[in-house]
């Protein structure tokens, strides 16, 4: 049996920790990588022996590579990588958001979930097997009024999720999406309700997604369960994907 070892990005709290906790749980050892020292340490700690929170800004390489050669060191190879830190940005009109707020946006959204896979790759090709998955959103394939910037990086996610599906289908190293909708997180503590409830309603299943029931796809694409798919993009949402 081969031994996984999982680079979480944004592992703190609620996908990334979620999804840690479930792959924990199928015996993974987890890197748990955030912003917050003290928080990812509780998180990590949360999870039991074995598993380890680090401090990195997902937007810095410098910090992204001290922290998987420490993941590295530690508990062994990376060979699974989780993409789940993220931010939403402004809640406004598309002309109504900065620059500046438009830029953070993308940074941590898009260079964020670049920045792990250049360099969780090279090893994964070098053991010959790894999976990479990253947490686009419906936004990405639909554009959600009001959250532009935030559409637009996550449909950027999901375009870097394909092209590096095809440069690695050969290698053992399989690289997927999953594109949630509105999934019950502090994240959407700060989205105003009245955005909140529009989201909702374009939901049949009429609920919000419960974190447990994303981090169930992501053990899936983690695994050798996911043989024949790379570059994909799985719905989770409650019947709103109509492609
Ligand atoms: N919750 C949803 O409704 C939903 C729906 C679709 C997609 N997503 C995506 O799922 C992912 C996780 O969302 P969530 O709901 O768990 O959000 P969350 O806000 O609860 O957690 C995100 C985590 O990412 C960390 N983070 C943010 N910027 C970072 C950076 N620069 N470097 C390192 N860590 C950073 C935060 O500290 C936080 O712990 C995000 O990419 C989000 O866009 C969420």
């Amino acid at each position: 049996m081969r031994t996984r070892v999982a680079f979480v990005t944004g592992g703190a709290r609620g996908l990334g920790y979620e999804c840690a906790r479930r792959l924990a749980a199928d015996g993974v050892l987890c890197a748990m990588v955030d912003l917050n020292a003290e928080q990812v340490a509780r998180a990590a700690g949360d999870l039991g022996p074995g598993h380890l929170g680090l401090v990195a800004d997902v937007t810095r390489e410098d910090q992204v590579r001290a922290a998987h050669a420490q993941a590295t060191s530690r508990l062994g190879p990376v060979n699974v990588l989780v993409n789940s830190a993220g931010i939403v940005g402004a809640a406004r009109p598309a002309w109504e958001v900065s620059t500046d707020e438009i830029r953070k946006v993308m940074d941590v959204n898009v260079m964020g979930t670049f920045i792990p896979c250049a360099v969780a790759i090279p090893a994964m090709i070098q053991a010959g097997w790894g999976r990479i998955v990253n947490i686009a959103s419906m936004a990405g394939k639909d554009g959600n009024a009001n959250l532009a910037a935030y559409s637009a990086s996550k449909g950027a996610v999901i375009a870097l999720t394909k092209s590096l599906g095809k440069e690695l289908a050969t290698r053992g190293v399989l690289v997927n999406a999953i594109a949630p909708a509105v999934i019950e997180t502090e994240m959407n503590k700060a989205t105003p309700p009245d955005v909140l409830a529009a989201l909702v309603s374009k939901i049949p299943m009429n609920r919000l997604g419960r974190p447990h029931e994303v981090a169930e796809l992501v053990a899936f694409l983690a695994s050798d369960r996911v043989s024949f798919s790379t570059g994909a993009v799985y719905d989770i949402s409650g019947g709103r994907a109509t492609y």
